[in-house]
């Protein structure tokens, strides 16, 4: 069986994104995305595509595995599905491990569908337009947490994994 995973970082409001872009840079936190999600697939809508810098896209060593509802779209070296569902099977089927890596709308189709959630807390409020539903104590348990600072932020934030409370 795959295990589904979210990877996603959030500001203390729930804050994930503002105008289209993440609203801080924690280098820290690109390099702990890249190492995580590095040869397995990243699920992703094109909102979210089209957000990462171009040269960093599409995102080396894994495949992006974009959803969109638009028949015409399909950037070199994606892979484009139309259905979520569709998408998280052949993902599935394909690796032990499936990284569904957003925005917003992404996360919460999603969410239903994930065994463990890998977030990224930065320990600040932003300002922003979308968000990333609550964690609900109910649903997960906290597993891991790792507490760090960036100096270029100047902010602390931490790395927490939680897992479904039935797993
Ligand atoms: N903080 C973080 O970790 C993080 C991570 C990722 C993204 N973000 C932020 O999140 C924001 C983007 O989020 P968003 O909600 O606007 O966009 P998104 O989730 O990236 O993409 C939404 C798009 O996906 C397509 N889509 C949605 N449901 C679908 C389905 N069931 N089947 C096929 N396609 C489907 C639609 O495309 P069409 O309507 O165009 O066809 C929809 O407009 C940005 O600000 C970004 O920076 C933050």
């Amino acid at each position: 069986m795959s295990e589904v995973i979210i990877i996603v970082a959030v500001a203390e409001n729930y804050v994930i994104g503002n105008k289209g872009k993440i609203p801080w840079h924690i280098s820290e936190d690109f390099q702990h995305f890249k190492e995580i999600t590095m040869d397995f697939p990243c699920m992703m809508g094109d909102v979210t595509y089209e957000s990462l810098p171009e040269s960093f896209r599409p995102l080396p060593g894994r495949e992006n595995v974009v959803l969109t509802f638009n028949k015409d779209y399909h950037p070199e070296g994606t892979t484009i599905f139309h259905d979520f569902e569709e998408a998280l099977e052949y993902c599935k089927k394909k690796y032990d491990k499936v990284f569904i890596t957003g925005g917003a709308t992404i996360y919460r189709i999603g969410m239903p569908h994930a065994d463990k959630l890998m977030i990224t807390r930065v320990h600040k409020e932003y300002e922003g337009d979308v968000f990333f539903p609550q964690v609900k104590k109910e649903e997960w348990v906290e597993v891991e947490r790792e507490d760090h600072h960036s100096d270029k932020e100047d902010v602390d934030f931490s790395f927490v994994t939680y897992v479904r409370k039935n797993n």
